[in-house]
């Protein structure tokens, strides 16, 4: 049975309701791999970031939906991504999770290819056909890339929407989180936390923006204690009627969404060089807020430090948080892989750069006090699904409430709303229905 046909075989309406979701969606091994074809192998997938291939013939493995990639940076500077697949029979070329090479020569015949993906030699060619072409057998090239502001996507579609209407309003999100570089240009190349989770993708791209769960999930550690001022001796308020009810849930269109925290600076008169610990010395502060202001003039400059960096899931797999960017990568319907990439500032004091790797490292590093929470939960949630008896999920707080319009004209409620989640599964209906 063709992929179309056993899609239309899943009645995704009757499973996805505006206030809950059937738990087969997380289930069923059927609807991940329509899921490879509709979401993965068609729409825009973040894969990685520039600053990870800086220099011709730089290379960095990773994989678009299951299928392994390469990205390289070609000796014409142009970023690509290619099938890590050697074309002779199948192998996969490149073994390093990075690296620089002129070229990749295949473990397991010998076949060379140039980074650019050209087929460049061939043990004892002259074994071949006098009709085979080595322009024929050059790497697949994954036919649309795009960036915006280093951020690499790419889509296995030929045709399709840019990248720019698939971003919408969330590309301003991104856009925040790199105006706070005194360059203008973050970097993500300063290693990376990979972890295998058990469960299905959809519950991380949910989870990350459910502010909900903050408070039961992280309740017992240091984080809320942080977040809230602690150090002020404040403590938290309670919930959706303190700081944290002033954020807004946003849904930004295409599956994407935002907790606004930028509502609640405005009233708490938080900045963002303001919730740098007294360990950054005054004078690499002083430098930072310089650099900014040069790079943006003074009002922009101040501007940028008051609303401070994003909390942004780009539908299906990039998740922006504060000093780091996250992604997931599907596995099987119950396994995922997710990616921690501390960002650094280029040309930021190295006081300040030191101190975002250490914050990272506290919270999402093999000791750290806050990833270990969700990545328990995530395999609790997992195993309470098996329970079929109980069909369904709930994604329903707030949704009685009005829903609002910021002053971009984006559609928001309160931080405790699970609006960001139908906001995800509106999207993943529209897609997994299409035609
Ligand atoms: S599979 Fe790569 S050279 Fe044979
Ligand atoms: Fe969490």
């Amino acid at each position: 049975m063709d992929m179309a046909t056993r899609s239309s075989l899943i009645d995704y309406a009757a499973l996805v309701r505006p206030d809950r979701v059937h738990s087969r969606l997380y289930l069923d091994p059927a609807i991940f791999e329509d899921e490879l074809e509709r979401i993965w192998y068609r729409e825009w997938v973040f894969v990685g970031h520039d600053s990870e291939v800086p220099n011709p013939g730089d290379y960095r493995t990773g994989h678009l939906g299951k299928q392994p990639i390469i990205i390289t940076r070609g000796r014409d500077m142009k970023v690509r991504v290619l099938l890590n697949r050697c074309t002779h029979r199948g192998n996969t070329l490149c073994q390093q999770r990075q690296g620089n090479a002129p070229t990749i020569t295949c473990a397991y015949h010998g076949w060379t290819f140039g980074c650019e993906g050209d087929l460049q030699g061939m043990l004892f060619r002259e074994d071949y056909p006098p009709d085979f072409k080595r322009e024929d057998y050059g790497l697949y090239r994954v036919p649309r890339v795009e960036l915006h502001r280093g951020f690499i996507f790419a889509s296995l579609s030929p045709t399709g929407k840019s990248l720019k209407e698939h971003l919408g309003p969330a590309a301003a999100n991104i856009d925040r989180f790199c105006d706070l570089s005194p360059t203008g240009e973050i970097t993500m190349n300063h290693g990376v936390y990979r972890m295998r989770i058990e469960c299905n993708w959809k519950m991380w791209m949910e989870n990350s923006v459910d502010a909900y769960h903050v408070y039961q999930t992280h309740g017992s550690n240091v984080y809320l204690a942080n977040m809230f001022e602690a150090k002020e001796g404040k403590a938290p308020p309670p919930p959706g009627k303190g700081y944290f009810g002033l954020i807004h849930a946003r849904d930004l269109g295409n599956g994407h969404s935002d907790l606004d925290m930028r509502p609640q600076r405005r009233v708490t008169g938080m900045t963002y060089t303001g919730e740098w610990s007294g360990d950054i010395p005054q004078a690499a502060q002083r430098a930072y807020v310089e650099g900014l202001e040069k790079l943006h003039g003074k009002a922009k400059a101040e501007q940028i430090l008051t609303e401070g960096p994003a909390h942004t899931v780009i539908f299906p797999n990039l998740f922006n948080m504060l000093q780091e960017i996250r992604w997931c990568v599907p596995v099987s319907v119950n396994e995922t892989y997710i990616y921690y990439a501390p960002c650094l500032f280029k040309g930021a004091p190295d006081e300040i750069n030191t101190a975002r790797l250490r914050r990272d490292e506290g919270a999402y590093g093999p000791a750290g006090f806050q990833l270990s929470d969700d990545i328990e939960v995530w395999a609790r949630n997992y195993q309470g699904l098996q329970a079929r008896e109980v069909e369904w999920i709930l994604m329903n707080r707030g949704i009685h409430q009005p829903v609002g319009r910021d002053q971009d004209g984006i559609p928001y409620q309160g931080d405790l709303s699970e609006l960001t989640m139908r906001s995800q599964w509106r999207h993943y209906l529209e897609l997994m229905s299409s035609p």
